[in-house]
């Protein structure tokens, strides 16, 4: 394993000031967002749309790495340049979704585990080959009455482990992601014990499998309330939550925190965010790991509803997804503030 390396590409990817930038959707899910916002759902339209995210004006500025899926990291933009190739020159580190989706978790209904392992090593030898640098993997927890089942959590936490060690020994930097959905009523303190179950079986693993921790990137939820609960919270309560949760579970070593927004609106994410990095600064929550974005949803969505597939609306769209990127690279300092929604975005970047 080169440990200088890894170690050197998750400081990159996290340390700088700068997020990620999830642009991963396998073709499934591409093609559902794709079908909502009236877009025809063809490898043309998926490939045009990925082109308009990686040409993106300034987006350099606020991105560090950028998640790709298998089709696109082999895709071309217009001029014929590899789409990787133009997230290199715009200073963004291209990155691979590895795992090959959650399926029904055996004996336990309403559950997944993730699954990819088979032949794992051999693709990322591949990715490697291709420029690829890091990678990412999702696990799925769900919340219901008698749920999550330890046998979800170690399932999945070992896949996590068995996919970070072959991507270390493969020279690509691991970000895992045990996500614990938003969806169901459910309040907030039901989120932070499943979560915080969730985390310290991911890092108990993680320990088994003789993980370099510097050279691993952890892309946990925010603490929320479930979607549909009555009782939603304020913005510093979410990141109190948040920022104790991982002080208790994360080891202090891990290079880095780079939360998944999980489908909360653009805003929402970028004012939770910013709350996480105040705390974080104060003495009383101040954290030994940058905390990041890595954001899929709360990045694109606006982006995507205004291009609407059409080529006269590449740069509007190109301008709201700088917007989202910059406020929540703002949000990085604790500089977000609503005002940022009404002011025009070229004139912050020129
Ligand atoms: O695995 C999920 C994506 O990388 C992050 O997407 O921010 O829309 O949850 P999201």
């Amino acid at each position: 394993m080169n440990e200088p390396m890894l170690v050197e590409t998750a400081q990159a990817l996290v340390g700088g000031g700068r997020g990620l930038l999830a642009m991963d959707e396998s073709n499934g899910t591409c093609n559902k967002r794709f079908a909502a916002a009236g877009i025809p759902q063809t490898v043309e339209m998926r490939r045009a749309y990925r082109e308009l995210i990686a040409t993106t004006p300034f987006l350099g500025q606020c991105v560090s790495g950028a998640i790709l899926y298998d089709e696109t990291i082999r895709q071309r933009d217009s001029a014929g340049v590899l789409l990787l190739d133009r997230l290199v020159r715009a200073g963004i580190i291209p990155g691979i979704k590895v795992d090959r989706g959650a399926k029904p978790l055996a004996l336990h209904a309403g559950e997944t585990v993730t699954e990819g392992l088979d032949g794992l090593r051999e693709r990322l030898e591949e990715y490697a080959t291709m420029g690829a640098r890091f990678a990412k993997w999702r696990g799925v927890i769900s919340l219901g009455d008698d749920l999550p089942s330890r046998a979800c959590i170690v399932a999945n936490a070992q896949a996590l482990a068995r996919y970070a060690a072959l991507c270390q020994e493969a020279g690509l930097v691991p970000i895992v992601e045990p996500e614990v959905l938003m969806t169901g009523g459910h309040g907030i303190e039901r989120c932070l014990a499943a979560t915080e179950a969730v985390l310290r079986a991911l890092f108990e693993e993680l320990e088994i499998q003789g993980i370099v921790l510097e050279a691993v990137i952890l892309k946990p939820n925010m603490i929320l309330p479930g979607l549909t609960c009555p009782n939603q919270r304020t913005v510093e309560d979410v990141a109190e939550e948040t920022v104790q949760c991982l002080l208790r579970c994360v080891p202090a070593a891990v290079a880095g925190i780079a939360f998944l927004s999980g489908g909360q609106s653009g805003e929402l994410a970028s004012a939770r965010l910013d709350a996480i990095n105040l705390i974080a600064r104060d003495g009383r929550g101040r954290t030994p790991w940058p905390l990041v974005f890595s954001f899929g949803r709360a990045i694109q969505q606006p982006a995507l509803t205004i291009w609407h597939g059409e080529d006269a609306q590449i740069g509007a769209a190109q301008r709201a997804l700088y917007h989202r990127a910059d406020c929540n690279h703002a949000a990085l300092r604790g500089d977000y503030t609503q005002a940022m929604e009404t002011r025009p975005v070229l004139q912050r970047a020129s």
